[in-house]
């Protein structure tokens, strides 16, 4: 991740700023996306306030496809960095804007570029698909990008013979392998968020709970995705919930899509699956970095921004292009 020092500011200088207490900070996002031509784009694992604020919610697909196509001049991205650096790797003429710069994440982090070569090396006649959670590092040695609506079409446009590389998530690349009969080779790597339900509570709750059915994203152990009733991106989820007739939900993905399914959904109920502890280890602390003040503060300073070396950006953007591509052909809107 970039250095975190913020214009002339030390990060430290920058989050202490202190904001007028009597703003209405909905108004005033409001009055500058106007002003500055912005454009904010938020993932459904932002708080509420966040997600209430936001010119589109989605998930990292749908985020992606919006990045590439925005009119906006400047891009605010309510998310993590590798969905920040993805949107200036699709737009290197516009100011993109993280509100926290340190909301990186830990899926990404498991996959070191140095590391991930030397494994990439030792078969080198496999093609290396990589999940968009990843640096502009993977991205640049990766031959498609996918994400997890999409990851399981993308993997069956390719030739049964293809050898492939799935990185960085061992849980979405096992869940596609199963689905699809392929044999990837998968990188050892997984989300924090995601590996920490519990089997054993989940279903205790699906006791208490007959008619509840168990919708979970990929990035889940497979333990759980054995017993779900429903598996999807957040968007996917999202949708299902709206569609289904059943009335409760048990939801095993980060807590911020509770906001979006019980907005959408009102007379329904939806709870969130627990995890194996009693913290709320559910939520995701680098997407819960972001708050509505940080976002203000973002879009009034224009600051912190997300810049990019041009030979980096180029290489990482070959993949995703591919992957935007192919979503177009698969006819998957965003
Ligand atoms: P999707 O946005 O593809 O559902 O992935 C969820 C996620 O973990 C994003 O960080
Ligand atoms: Fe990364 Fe997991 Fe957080 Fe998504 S939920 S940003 S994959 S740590």
């Amino acid at each position: 991740m970039q250095n975190n020092a913020i214009g002339n500011l030390t990060e430290k200088e920058f989050l202490d700023m202190e904001i007028d207490p009597s703003l209405d900070l909905f108004e005033e996002i409001s009055k500058l996306k106007k002003e500055k031509n912005a454009v904010v784009l938020a993932h459904y694992y932002q708080e509420p306030d966040i997600q209430d604020v936001a010119d589109y919610i989605g998930d990292s697909l749908g985020l992606a496809q919006n990045a590439a196509r925005t009119p906006a001049d400047m891009i605010v991205f309510a998310g993590v960095h590798f969905m920040a650096e993805t949107a200036k790797i699709l737009n290197p003429g516009k100011k993109v804007l993280l509100p926290d710069l340190r909301a990186g994440c830990s899926l990404s982090d498991s996959c070191p570029p140095a590391l991930f070569k030397a494994f990439k090396d030792k078969h080198p006649d496999h093609l290396v698909i990589s999940y968009i959670n990843c640096s502009a590092g993977i991205k640049a040695l990766s031959d498609i990008i996918c994400t997890s609506s999409n990851a399981q079409l993308i993997v069956e446009s390719l030739p049964i013979g293809q050898k492939i590389i799935f990185a960085p998530d061992k849980n979405l690349g096992g869940y596609i392998n199963k689905k699809s009969g392929r044999d990837m080779v998968l990188w050892n790597g997984a989300c924090m968020v995601h590996e920490i339900f519990s089997l054993e509570k989940i279903t205790k709750l699906k006791e208490r709970h007959p008619g509840a059915k168990l919708i979970a994203h990929p990035e889940c152990e497979e333990a759980v995705l054995r017993i779900a009733d429903f598996i999807g991106s957040t968007t996917q989820l999202l949708k299902y919930s709206e569609q289904d007739s059943a009335s409760t939900y048990i939801v095993a993905t980060e807590t911020g899509i509770l906001h979006s399914m019980q907005r959408n959904s009102p007379a329904k109920t939806f709870i969130a699956a627990p995890p194996d502890n009693a913290c709320v280890c559910n939520d995701c602390p680098h997407m819960k970095l972001n708050t509505l003040e940080k976002l203000y503060l973002c879009m009034k300073y224009e600051l912190p921004e997300i810049l990019m070396d041009e030979d980096l950006r180029l290489a990482a953007k070959k993949p995703i292009d591919r992957m935007l591509q192919l979503s177009r052909e698969l006819g998957l809107a965003g």
